[in-house]
């Protein structure tokens, strides 16, 4: 990682980019990229997950300073859940302090629809195991870590505040994570409803859970690429998700660029907080 960064680099923001959504990592300014294979990590072999990794100024020149991750590897594909993590706790270990989460996501809250932006204010995890099991390595973090504000208060009234001054909507809700790769059946989405939650995917969670333990603080967008199986009447598939991901592209591209310009310039303000 070292060897990538250009001399003098302090990274602050590691933001991970979802199905469909890597193409902001194009936008960074004074950018540079390198192939996963050759950091080390393991590469995802599902379109819309192009498996690079960039560096750069986010909201132009002087802007903070981003490692952004063009897509994410997921348990379904058969890693395990210490080796989903493995990208965004070398991130936080270069420095990264912030983890901006990113994913496509089926929608199951009420009133949303496909094309919606979702700030992400807690999770479920039903992907049935945690990246901290096993032997904990205390240098990364407590055995025991509390769960109770994952997704980092003051970042999602930030981000809220921003996509108010950009006219983009952006309601809050709970994120389920599932193991996959299959869609939900309607009666899962029912069950979902049930248990409180707004979106349904299969990444994220274990990658909040990993950059919680190692006291990063962490936001979450999900980007509701589609109805969740029996809400929408339509059958499921992965081109819906990437099409609907890339008719949102411009409003998605905005509402980072102005929540990362406006993180920076909070970390410039109270640098104590880096
Ligand atoms: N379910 C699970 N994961 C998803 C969905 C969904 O409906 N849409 C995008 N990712």
């Amino acid at each position: 990682m070292k060897a990538f960064l250009p001399s003098g680099a302090r990274p602050q923001v590691a933001l991970v980019l979802g199905s469909g959504l890597g193409s902001y990592a194009e936008q960074l300014h004074q950018s540079r990229s390198i192939d996963y294979a050759e950091l080390g990590f393991p590469r995802s072999h599902v379109p819309g997950h192009a498996g690079r990794l960039f560096y750069g100024r986010a909201g132009g020149v002087g802007g903070v300073e981003v490692l952004a991750m063009q897509g994410r590897i997921h348990a379904y594909e058969g890693h395990d859940l210490q080796t989903v993590v493995l990208p965004v706790r070398a991130l936080c270990r270069a420095g990264c302090g912030i983890v901006f989460l990113t994913n496509a996501a089926g929608g199951i809250g009420e009133g949303l629809a496909a094309g919606d932006l979702v700030l992400i204010r807690d999770h479920l995890n039903l992907v049935g195991g945690s990246p901290l099991r096993g032997d904990n390595d205390a240098t990364l973090g407590p055995r025991f870590p509390d769960m109770s504000t994952v997704y980092d208060l003051r970042l999602r009234t930030l981000a809220e505040q921003v996509a108010k001054r950009l006219n983009v909507r952006l309601p809050s809700g709970v994120y389920a994570c599932g193991l996959g790769p299959q869609y939900e059946t309607p009666a899962e989405v029912r069950m979902l409803r049930t248990l409180g939650a707004d979106l349904v995917g299969m990444s994220t969670v274990p990658e909040a859970i990993a950059a919680n333990h190692m006291g990063a603080r962490v936001l979450g967008i999900s980007c509701v690429t589609n109805l969740a199986a029996g809400i929408s009447a339509q059958a499921l598939s992965h081109d819906e998700v990437t099409e609907t991901a890339g008719r949102v592209r411009q409003v998605f591209i905005r509402l980072l660029d102005g929540i990362l310009g406006e993180i920076g310039r909070e970390l410039d303000a109270s640098p104590a907080t880096r």
